[in-house]
């Protein structure tokens, strides 16, 4: 499968992304009273985030379609420490081992950034991103602010 990575862009994806958490966190049972208004606070995050690096937030694309979606930083504070907020494949393709080549991109981003250490925070209900963040590597730290569980992976730097 040809895969690419394009940056998030405001104008184009805002939908594309808004559809993508909200059919998460309503498959998670973590849907806001105001859904819009969660959409756009996390539009908003990225942009802020993207003004560091157009790497961190962006589109997976294959044969021209929108396949998923990869939101990693490095901490502005620590930089030594990225963070994952975000990962999403759609329905048609998700099940067909894709979650490799996200975690290549993760490692290239993380390793460009000299991050050593990655952290995330996953609602305790998604039981299949919890096996997915496993089988990458992953490891439990402990309890996370909303019912979440924080996870984290090592790096080692070459
Ligand atoms: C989590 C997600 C990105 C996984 O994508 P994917 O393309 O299916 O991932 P992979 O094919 O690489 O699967 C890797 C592993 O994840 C786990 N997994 C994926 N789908 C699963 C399912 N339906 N049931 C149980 N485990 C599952 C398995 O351990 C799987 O390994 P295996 O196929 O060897 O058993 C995808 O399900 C998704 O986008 N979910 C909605 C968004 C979300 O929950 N994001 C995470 C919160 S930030």
């Amino acid at each position: 499968m040809n895969i690419t990575f394009r940056p998030f862009n405001v104008d184009t994806d805002k939908e594309t992304i808004s559809q993508f958490l909200v059919d998460t966190k309503k498959m998670t049972g973590t849907l806001p009273e105001d859904p819009q208004k969660d959409c756009d606070i996390y539009v908003s995050a990225i942009q802020n985030t993207q003004k560091r690096s157009n790497e961190f937030c962006v589109l997976v694309i294959s044969n021209n379609i929108t396949i998923g979606f990869i939101d990693i930083f490095a901490s502005n504070k620590n930089p030594q420490v990225g963070f994952l907020r975000f990962i999403y494949i759609i329905k048609s393709f998700r099940r067909k081992g894709l979650g490799s080549i996200i975690m290549e991109y993760i490692n290239k981003i993380m390793e460009k950034h000299s991050c050593k250490k990655i952290y995330l925070d996953v609602s305790k209900n998604n039981e299949i991103a919890l096996a997915f963040y496993q089988k990458y590597g992953f490891k439990f730290l402990g309890k996370a602010k909303n019912n979440h569980l924080r996870m984290f992976k090592d790096f080692i730097i070459q």
